[in-house]
This record gives structure tokens, sequence and C-alpha cells, in this order.
């Protein structure tokens, strides 16, 4: 078998373990489960206990591979790249609220090559390996081919890092664009959402590499488009993020600042 391969197979069942630990942490949530990392912004028991989880399996798995998780920060320096966010959504998951996601991307000289996202009480596993399509549960999946701004959904999250001003412009501009918009605390639901077709575009002013990094490697390979050229900048500090499905990027471009 070759590596490549292996490291797909590895990262879905990782993913699909660290979801079923996640799922089964929460009922037995006790007083000091959820902890405040600032305004609404939290971080459970089982956010820290699947990111260990995750970053011991590939330790013993590819001792070789460098690591980033949201949770623990960076581990190894090499050019074999995990990325996870252990829980994306924790406001939603600590809730009960079904839009959450384990994440685990791997990269190899800052190219994506896998993108696993995990979202466990939607039951779906989803993946995607540098030009070989995007899948969830194994069946092929394509962005939407809407074109027709009156007929297209625009996925938004809104970041902290960033004014609230800003966020409802792009409201304000999407709605004069005669579109609509879903905002639903989950980056990864988001891009998986365009992914699957549901939705056409995903925007938010400020994404993290482990949020943003599986999802996009989804949408490419489900025939979508993307404002990045690379990782870089989702790793050295973060980035905008606006993906689609190629359809209406010009009128996404127009009223959304990228610069
Ligand atoms: C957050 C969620 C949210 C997005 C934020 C992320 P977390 O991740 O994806 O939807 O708007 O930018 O930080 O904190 O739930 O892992
Ligand atoms: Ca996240
Ligand atoms: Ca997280």
């Amino acid at each position: 078998m070759n590596s490549e391969i292996s490291r797909l197979e590895f990262a879905k069942s990782l993913a699909l373990e660290a979801g079923k630990l996640a799922q089964d942490m929460r009922p037995k949530a006790s007083n000091g489960f959820i902890k405040s990392k600032g305004l609404q912004d939290f971080v459970t028991e089982a956010d820290r206990e699947v990111e260990r989880l995750i970053r011991s399996r590939i330790a013993a798995q590819f001792p070789g591979d460098a690591f980033l998780g949201e949770e623990g920060g960076s581990q190894g320096d090499s050019t074999s790249l995990w990325v996870v966010d252990p829980i994306d959504g924790t406001a939603n998951y600590m809730r009960g609220l079904p839009d959450w996601a384990v994440s685990i991307a791997y990269c190899e000289n800052n190219v994506i090559q896998i993108g696993v996202i995990c979202a466990p009480d939607m039951g779906n596993l989803a993946w995607a390996k540098l030009g070989d399509g995007a899948y969830v549960d194994d069946e092929p999946i394509h962005v939407s081919d809407c074109a027709d701004p009156a007929m297209a959904l625009i996925m938004l999250g809104r970041s902290s890092r960033r004014s609230v001003e800003s966020y409802l412009n792009v409201v304000a501009a999407i709605f004069d664009a005669g579109m609509e918009y879903r905002r639903n605390g989950a980056a990864t639901i988001g891009l998986l959402a365009v992914a699957l077709g549901r939705a056409e575009s995903y925007y938010e002013a400020h994404v993290n590499a482990w949020d943003a990094l599986a999802g996009i490697l989804l949408v490419s390979e489900a025939g979508g488009t993307s404002n990045h050229d690379g990782i870089t900048a989702f790793l050295e500090c973060g980035s905008k993020i606006l993906v689609g499905n190629g359809h209406i990027d010009a009128q996404l471009q127009a009223i959304i600042d990228l610069s």
C-alpha cells in the first residue's frame, strides 16, 4: 500500500474515532467541562481530550510528521504536517446542536494533500485527496452549478478577530445583490455545505489553518474555487477565506473586500 493511501485511510478512521470520543464525552460532562477562553469563545474538556487522542495516534503512526492543533499548538519540524481542529463549532457541540466537526488536514511542502471532516451528529464523514476528488461516506460530491445570484446561498462565518461592522456590511451587500446567507457557527460545516452543493460559497474575514485547510481541499476537489494560492498565510497568522462553486465568483468579489 502506498504511504499516501495509508495516510488517507488512517485520517478517515482517526476522524471517526475522534468524533465518537467527543460524542461519548458530552453526556458525561460535569462541572468544569466548559471553560471560557474569552467573550463567546469556549473550550471543553472534549476539545482537549480529542486533540490529545489525535496527536498521540499520529505520533505513533507517523513519528517523523509535524503537528499543528488548535488547543496544543505545534510540535515537530517536517515538510509533512498535520493540521487539526479537534472540535470545530465548540459552541454548538457543547449545547447539543449538531453543527460541529472534527477537522484533519495533511499537508506536504505546504500543499494540502488530504482533508477529512467528520460531523458525527450529522452522520457524515467527508474526505478529499488531492487530485482524487471529494467524497461523503464514499460517494463523490460536487459543488452546485448555480450561477444565479437570486438563487445563491452564501455561508458566512463571523470572526471575533474582525469588526462587527465589517460582518454586517457583508450581510447587507449579500442582500443588496439578491443573495441569501446562513451562519451556523462552524467553518467546517459551512465549507462542507459548499462541497456538497448545498450552498454556493463560504466567506469569513479571518480563520485559522485548523478551521480551513481540510474544508478548502474538499471544496476544490468537489470542483469549486478558492481565493488562495497556498496555505502559508493560514499557517502564519490566519487569513480571510472565500471559496465557492466558481459560478458567482465575480458577484462575490464585487461585494467582499479581499485585500
Ligand atoms: C470557530 C468556528 C466559527 C468560526 C470561527 C472559528 P471553534 O471555531 O468555526 O464558526 O466563525 O472563526 O474559530 O472555536 O468552534 O473551533
Ligand atoms: Ca475552529
Ligand atoms: Ca476548535
